[in-house]
């Protein structure tokens, strides 16, 4: 596989075949999921639940996410590797420039920001200074706190029309990917359609431009013992994790996962 790259996840989305991505945050795994043909690594501040066993992304710095970048940036086989700026590092201008820089230089290709419209600014100026944005909207688990818990959003035709409109600013303002996490999969399908930019889903339904997981998610794994209405364990049935990974391409590839029992309502 040549390397993944912007282009490339434009060209996918054009065709109409499926974007495969997985959150991914070491050597070792990154070359697994490269080998079972995963576009893109995506670097979550999730590792602060699933690797650092806190209740809430918000613990983790930047510093952590840049150690984690590098660590799958030497085990990265062609993938595109994508980095989230964590909670707080991009409250200013100022701080955003310098995380990015933390991230970029570690070795990711493009940061993923949590938000919405009002990120239009940043998006752009990130883009003179040479680093794509991916706009991450939806359920922002850095915002659980404003929310009162992970709940669905985009529910009912305001909201619904508000996040469209949102992601419409966003793909003007320069975004190169955009990310939707726990929205009705009519919503999903309305905004992947009304943008040229890939949209990767996460508990968004079939709809979208690609999806991703958790890894420890869809391996089963689960500090907590509560696991996503959106999650399906692709470790059942395989011999391997390298199989269980490749299983999941192939789904997302198919069209397979995700299956109605994995979406939500309007
Ligand atoms: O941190 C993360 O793993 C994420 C995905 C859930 C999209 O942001
Ligand atoms: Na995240």
């Amino acid at each position: 596989m040549s390397d993944v790259t912007l282009t490339t996840l434009l060209n996918l989305k054009q065709r109409g075949e499926k974007i495969a991505m997985l959150t991914c945050y070491d050597a070792t795994f990154a070359a697994t999921a490269c080998a079972a043909g995963v576009e893109i690594l995506l670097i979550g501040d999730s590792l602060g639940m699933v690797l650092q066993g806190h209740d809430s992304t918000l613990p983790v710095t930047i510093d952590d996410m840049a150690y984690h970048t590098a660590a799958v940036k030497r085990g990265n086989k062609g993938a595109l590797i994508l980095s989230d700026l964590s909670f707080m590092s991009a409250a200013t201008l100022e701080q955003t420039y310098q995380s990015c820089a933390k991230l970029m230089q570690a070795g990711a290709h493009m940061v993923k920001l949590e938000g919405g419209a009002w990120l239009a600014e940043t998006v752009s100026l990130l883009a003179e200074r040479g680093i794509p944005a991916c706009v991450h909207l939806g359920l922002t688990p850095q915002s659980v706190n404003v929310f009162g818990g992970y709940k669905v959003q985009g529910r009912g035709e305001e909201q619904a029309q508000k996040m469209l409109d949102e992601a419409i600013a966003l793909e003007q303002a320069g975004a190169a990917l955009l990310l939707l996490e726990c929205v009705p999969s009519a919503l999903a399908a309305r905004i992947s359609a009304a943008v040229q930019i890939p949209v990767i889903g996460i508990g968004a339904g079939p709809d979208t431009d690609g999806q991703v997981l958790v890894l420890h998610d869809m391996l089963g794994l689960s500090l907590t013992g509560r696991t996503p209405k959106f999650v399906r364990n692709f470790m059942h049935g395989q011999a391997s994790i390298a199989e269980a990974l490749g299983l999941y391409t192939r789904s997302v590839k198919d069209q397979s996962f995700p299956a109605p029992e994995h979406e939500f309502s309007a």
